[in-house]
């Protein structure tokens, strides 16, 4: 995914612009641009690499004006380079556009638009060639037109035109140089956020671009296209026409989304997480009725007691979070849950029973291929509720109701607060759908008791960090590591590594502990330690036995336990971790907060940029298999 940012109104726009990339640069930054109006003219500044390089070359060369748009780069078409970066202009040098998202059939468009005379094209992107489709209708529109008014509107109809000839998705930002004080913004699958503010007005990907600025917010949609002015607004359909858009107050503020005294957004991250977890289960548990409250399912009681299955679908760390929830539900609430990567549950024509129940989870959501799971199980009828982070994203907004996670903004690549907030809200739907069924007042109270001690838990779990620090100090220089994990813990394994790979580079993998001999057992070297999660549970003596096997082949063991496993586990690991004892259900967040620690120390230790690890972004984008009319059905005409 990209990150863009437009600016209309009385300030300098390239501070803004530029300030509003930094916030965005987890969205990818692999090259940046800025383009701003000025008299006329589009005073244009690119380059590979991140924001400070364009920051650095808009010092040496300044752009001065008050509109302009801005991009930050993860590369679909082409590589990251000066030319491949945006904004891509159209054939006349005089529109400007940035673009986040895929336009699947660019090379038709590029054929079709060949038809009138060769053209030179500057870049290898998609991007540019929609840049010339939305120019040459213009520039055919305008012929002989001298009215500004007329060319505003003959700017917004070519753009609708060319966006109705598009397959593949789209946040778009462009100016024009005929046209002063003036942006047009269109989306379809990838977001985009209108700023209101007093004079001045913004487009975004996300808010925390602009939040430093204005807390008003109109949540566009898909195929909306806005024109933005100084102290106006239009926002209408690709058809032309006008709908209802609501005023959104955004939650958080500026001050939320810096690193404050940290070194890093993950460190940051990772230690806010005693408050993510207590704001995913604020007013959400009743210790009166010993069950969880969970108004935003949208469903009836009678309908949660008719739910036979449960399939949890997400990408990533989210889809670790699912796995963790499926033996939480499984075990709170007795019911069949299945756990599906998105990206194949979308393309996969899954047998489902009419009573399954389907949460997409996803920290952004805006993840394409957790959107396409979301949107073919809602296609074949199910009830699919999301689980994000992100308030009126596309998932939450798609959705048939679901569950905020109230994190806060996670800015770090790498997902730290999501992922405990998420497994939270997974055992507070295993707690609400067990009550329901077999589980007593007692054991009802029990969980919540368990829930309530988890963030001072979390508290104690932090003050590992330094001790922690020191062990990943000590292993710099491994080849990587491999992570065992039973249970819940098994996918804490797999989120252990896939911290580790995410930020360190180095090599890991995550399997359940009895795998080891099943093949793995051949990697055991001295240079690849194993991390064992063995709490002191009732598997305690497996995770052991799979110690002993390793320690026997040479292979140096960090053993994160908890409670008395310590004691026994002294004589046989090199470094032991030691987090407070737990029920199994709330074991997972406990332990999966020393692992973010360890990948984030020996990240640190060999000097990997922690926040923006290499080819990263958070959330991915991907090429959608929607055809054009897919959601838009007042354009019949496009029906393919
Ligand atoms: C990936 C990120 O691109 O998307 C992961 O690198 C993340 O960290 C995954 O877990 C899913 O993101 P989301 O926003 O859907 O939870």
């Amino acid at each position: 995914m990209c990150g863009i940012v437009g600016y209309v109104g009385r300030s300098e726009a390239a501070p803004i612009l530029l300030d509003g990339l930094r916030r965005l640069q987890y969205r990818g930054y692999d090259s940046a641009g800025i383009a701003i109006l000025n008299s006329g003219h589009v005073e244009t500044r690119k380059c590979a690499g991140r924001i400070a390089a364009l920051s650095k070359l808009m010092t040496a060369k300044p752009a001065s004006g008050t509109s302009g748009i801005s991009h930050t780069r993860w590369a679909t078409h082409g590589k990251p380079t000066d030319q491949n970066a945006h904004p891509h202009f159209d054939a006349s040098g005089k529109l400007a556009l940035v673009h986040n998202g895929v336009i699947e059939n660019y090379q038709t468009l590029k054929d079709q638009l060949s038809h009138d005379g060769d053209r030179k094209y500057r870049s290898q992107t998609d991007t540019e060639v929609l840049a010339h489709l939305i120019g040459k209708l213009y520039d055919e529109a305008v012929a002989g037109v001298a009215d500004p008014d007329q060319k505003k509107s003959a700017l917004v109809s070519a753009v609708r035109n060319a966006l109705q000839q598009v397959i593949g998705t789209y946040g778009i930002a462009l100016v024009h140089s005929d046209i002063a004080n003036f942006l047009i913004g269109a989306r379809r699958g990838s977001p985009l956020v209108l700023g209101v503010g007093k004079e001045e007005n913004f487009l975004a990907s996300d808010v925390s671009a602009i939040v430093a600025y204005t807390r008003d917010a109109i949540y566009l949609n898909d195929f909306d296209v806005v024109a933005v002015e100084r102290d106006k607004f239009e926002i209408s359909s690709l058809a032309g026409e006008s709908g209802d858009h609501q005023v959104s107050k955004v939650e958080f503020t500026a001050e939320d989304i810096k690193k404050g005294d940290y070194p890093h957004y993950m460190l940051k991250e990772i230690f806010e997480q005693p408050d993510s977890v207590r704001d995913a289960m604020r007013g959400r548990l009743s210790a009166e009725e010993c069950t969880a409250k969970l108004g935003g399912l949208n469903m009836t009681p009678a309908q949660l007691r008719q739910v036979g299955r449960i399939v949890l679908t997400g990408c990533g760390t989210a889809l670790h979070a699912a796995m963790v929830g499926e033996y939480i539900i499984e075990q709170l609430a007795h019911l069949p849950v299945e756990v599906e990567y998105a990206s194949e549950f979308r393309h996969r024509n899954t047998p489902m029973t009419s009573d399954t129940l389907v949460f997409a989870i996803t920290q952004s959501g805006e993840t394409a291929d957790t959107l396409g799971a979301l949107r073919e199980s809602r296609r074949k009828g199910y009830r699919t509720l999301g689980i994000c982070n992100n308030v009126a994203s596309t998932i939450a907004r798609e959705s048939d109701g679901g569950v905020y996670m109230h994190a806060g903004p996670e800015i770090g690549v790498a997902a730290t607060k999501s992922f405990t907030s998420q497994v939270t809200i997974l055992t507070l739907i295993g707690l609400l759908l067990g009550r329901m069924r077999h589980l007593s007042t007692s054991e009802g109270s029990d969980i919540i008791e368990a829930l309530q001690a988890l963030p001072g838990q979390i508290e104690q779990v932090l003050e590992l960090s330094d001790e922690i620090k020191t062990i990943a100090e000590k292993y710099a220089q491994v080849s990587g590591m491999l992570f065992f994990g039973r249970q819940c813990n098994f996918p804490i394994a797999l989120e252990g590594a896939l911290k580790l790979k995410e930020i360190t580079y180095l090599f890991a993998e995550g399997h359940p502990s009895a795998e080891l001999k099943h093949g793995i057992i051949a990697l055991v070297r001295p240079d690849l330690p194993s991390v064992f999660i063995a709490p002191d549970d009732a598997v305690f003596s497996k995770n052991l036995n799979n110690i002993e096997q390793v320690k026997a082949r040479k292979g140096p063991i960090i053993a994160l336990t908890s409670g008395a496993g310590a004691k026994q586990l002294n004589a046989i690991a090199d470094d032991i971790i030691t987090v407070p004892n737990a029920p199994d259900f709330v074991m997972p967040v406990l332990t999966a907060i020393p692992l973010q620690l360890l990948a984030y120390h020996l990240a640190v230790a060999l000097g990997r940029d922690v926040d923006k690890p290499r080819n990263l972004a958070k959330s991915a984008p991907t090429v959608t298999t929607f055809a054009r009319s897919e959601g838009f059905k007042s354009l019949p005409h496009l029906v393919v």
